[in-house]
């Protein structure tokens, strides 16, 4: 063996050099440049949360993993393949959460909220864990806002908001044109049945290998395949809507008279049935035409509270990826990033004395509530002046030797080009009166 071979350190110090360390596969930095479009998405979810009255709530990113064992499904994917879990020093096991749903009900059973006015609603968003297979549009760390409807009745009204709550603010987002796709995949009085008729009509079908597991674990999944194989027999399949009892049928029947009555365009599809086990009654998905990837989807709940451990507690919810979004935003709004970048006025320093002075000029011009900015690592004029540009500001100020000792400022109109001195004393004023004309 020789000397380096045998020295662990010299060889740790080798390969840290060889090779610069990356973000983990499937997760992504949000840098700077799309932080506006991110903003934004935010902001006008956090907006139409105010509106429709969703009050915010955070729970921790890492659950007992038990929850979604419970809660998503034993036989969902999420719970089969791709959750990340953590063991603690003390020997509990934490997953890092795969959705928000099961958090937001344990959170109101926890916090027993059933005493508060019902139903009590929540908006949330922050990241979300999913070990899948990294492709376009799909992440192992990606990011949600959720809207859910907790408590009171099972009640058509509450998932027609829901609806209408993502709708609306996919049209504030000015995402078009959008596709509802809504359904019901009945309540467990009526679903069993259905159930059995959907195994006995797949039982003769040569599906695919993943079908043949379906149709022993989760005989509904069936309907989800996307594999080209399986899609003659989706086509045959019969529809759950065919066998919902009367009282799922009447509830699916209200929701899409609420959608109608705020002109909410949408299509039932019998085929859609989500990818979670806690869904009763109303399923929907919300896509960009032409898109397959849905941008929203959620539904109703009402046993999963129990499933965990609660009370019996009617709930109804979605959430929307926020990736998805912003990717569709950046792909057909080039403006959009521009827009949000609201231009500041520029101060311009040259010399030592004249950035000093300008850090006390950029705190006057903050106390009077007008943004400007300066690049204090940068001396050259001509440098400076570039940046301006870049940053489409409308004014720049500038400040050199001979303006710091006549206590003076040059004011530059960055459009025509037009400079006029200026007293240090009214800068502020002169400032405020070119920026309102
Ligand atoms: P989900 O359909 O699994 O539902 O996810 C909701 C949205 O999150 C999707 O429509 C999609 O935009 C985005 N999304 C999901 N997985 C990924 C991924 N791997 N990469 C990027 N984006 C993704 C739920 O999570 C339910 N908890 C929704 C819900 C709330 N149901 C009732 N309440």
């Amino acid at each position: 063996m020789s000397k380096e071979e045998s020295s662990p350190k010299k060889n740790v110090k080798k390969e840290a050099k060889s090779f610069l360390l990356q973000s983990p596969k499937g997760m992504h930095d949000i840098l700077p440049q799309v932080m506006p479009l991110w903003d934004k998405v935010r902001e006008e979810a956090r907006q139409i949360a105010d509106f429709y009255g969703f009050a915010k709530i955070e729970t921790p990113i890492l659950e007992a993993e038990e929850l979604f064992h419970r809660g998503t499904g034993e036989t969902t994917d999420i719970v089969e393949k791709e959750m990340y879990i953590v063991k603690t020093k003390g020997g509990d096991r934490l997953a890092l959460r795969p959705e928000f749903t099961p958090s937001m009900i344990r959170a109101y059973l926890q916090h027993g909220m059933h005493r508060l006015p019902q139903p009590q609603r929540f908006y949330s968003t922050g990241p979300v864990f999913r070990h899948e297979r990294p492709q376009a549009g799909r992440y192992r760390q990606h990011h949600q806002i959720n809207f859910e409807i907790i408590g009171g009745e099972s009640n058509p009204v509450s998932d027609a908001q829901v609806i209408i709550v993502f709708y609306r603010l996919m049209e504030e987002l000015k995402l078009k044109p959008l596709l509802v796709q809504i359904n019901s995949i009945g309540c467990r009085i009526c679903r069993p049945n259905y159930r059995k008729k959907l195994v006995e009509y797949y039982r003769s079908q040569p599906v695919c290998r993943d079908c043949e597991r379906r149709l022993k674990i989760n005989p509904l999944r069936l309907l989800d395949c996307k594999k080209e194989k399986c899609e003659e027999f989706k086509a045959g399949a019969p529809s759950i809507l065919d066998s919902v009892c009367s009282l799922c049928r009447n509830h699916l029947k209200q929701v899409l008279e609420f959608l109608e009555e705020v002109n909410l365009p949408y299509t039932v599809n019998h085929l859609l049935v989500r990818g979670l086990d806690y869904y009763s009654r109303t399923v929907f998905e919300i896509f960009l035409e032409e898109k397959d990837l849905a941008l929203a989807g959620g539904g109703r709940y009402d046993y999963l509270a129990e499933v965990i451990g609660g009370r019996p507690t009617t709930a109804v919810g979605g959430a929307m990826g926020i990736e998805r979004v912003v990717e569709i935003i950046k792909e057909t709004q080039p403006n959009a990033l521009k827009e949000r970048i609201k231009p500041k006025i520029f101060l311009v320093h040259i010399g030592d004395l004249a950035k000093k002075k300008s850090l006390s000029l950029t705190e006057e011009f903050r106390q009077n509530n007008i943004p400007v900015i300066n690049v204090l690592g940068k001396d050259s004029l001509s440098q400076q002046l570039e940046a301006a540009d870049r940053m489409n500001s409308p004014l720049a100020l500038i400040l050199g030797q001979r303006e710091v000792y006549e206590n003076s400022i040059i004011i530059r109109d960055m459009d025509s080009g037009a400079q006029e001195s200026v007293p240090l004393r009214n800068i502020i004023e002169e400032v405020k009166r070119r920026l309102k004309g």
